[in-house]
């Protein structure tokens, strides 16, 4: 079932998530999210995207990159251990921030462990592409927006484009849910 995602402004995006019981069906939840994900030409979903304050996120990079091919993985109740090497800048937007764009520094290679949708326990490590849109979706679960990292600069430039999308003024081509007033 395609959600409907959440954009800047909701409060559900700024909070961090909250790890999720073994009790819950993760699979169900799994399936909506890469169907909304894929439905919005997405390579990432986090659970406060569809509202939830839940610690989840799927990824699906192979729409991204062709080395990605395969990527596919739910990440549940994650928890980065490290983050290491030169930082490098990379271009990211976001589903939750339509029609925005902006340079990101992060640290290339991460070691995370997580939980994936059967409940088995993973601890791994990423770099590269892949290690990015993991960190993009972590800090979704942190309440944190990948616009927090730009430039005071560049964050003034975009205040304008942000208080709209907060007032729910924008077009996607994709359902959202807009900013309670
Ligand atoms: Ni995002």
């Amino acid at each position: 079932m395609i959600r409907p995602i959440y954009v800047y402004g909701h409060t559900v995006l700024r909070k961090k998530a909250k790890d999720i019981s073994k009790e819950e069906d993760v699979k169900k939840l799994a399936s909506d999210m890469f169907e909304t994900m894929y439905s919005a030409s997405g390579v990432g979903l986090a659970g406060p995207q569809i509202g939830l304050g839940k610690r989840i996120f799927v990824i699906d990079g192979g729409a991204m990159d062709e080395e990605l091919d395969g990527f596919k993985k739910v990440f549940i109740n994650a928890q980065i251990l490290e983050e290491e090497g030169k930082e490098w800048i990379f271009e990211e937007g976001c589903l939750s921030i339509p029609q925005i764009r902006g340079e990101v520094s992060r640290k290339p290679t991460i070691k995370i462990r997580y939980y994936d949708e059967n409940w088995e326990l993973h601890e791994e490590s990423f770099d590269g592409i892949a290690a990015r849109i993991i960190q993009h979706e972590y800090d979704h679960i942190e309440g944190i927006l990948f616009t927090d990292y730009l430039s005071p600069l560049r964050k003034q430039l975009l205040k304008g484009k942000l208080d709209k999308i907060s007032k729910g003024k924008i077009t996607a081509d994709y359902r959202v849910t807009l900013p309670k007033k």
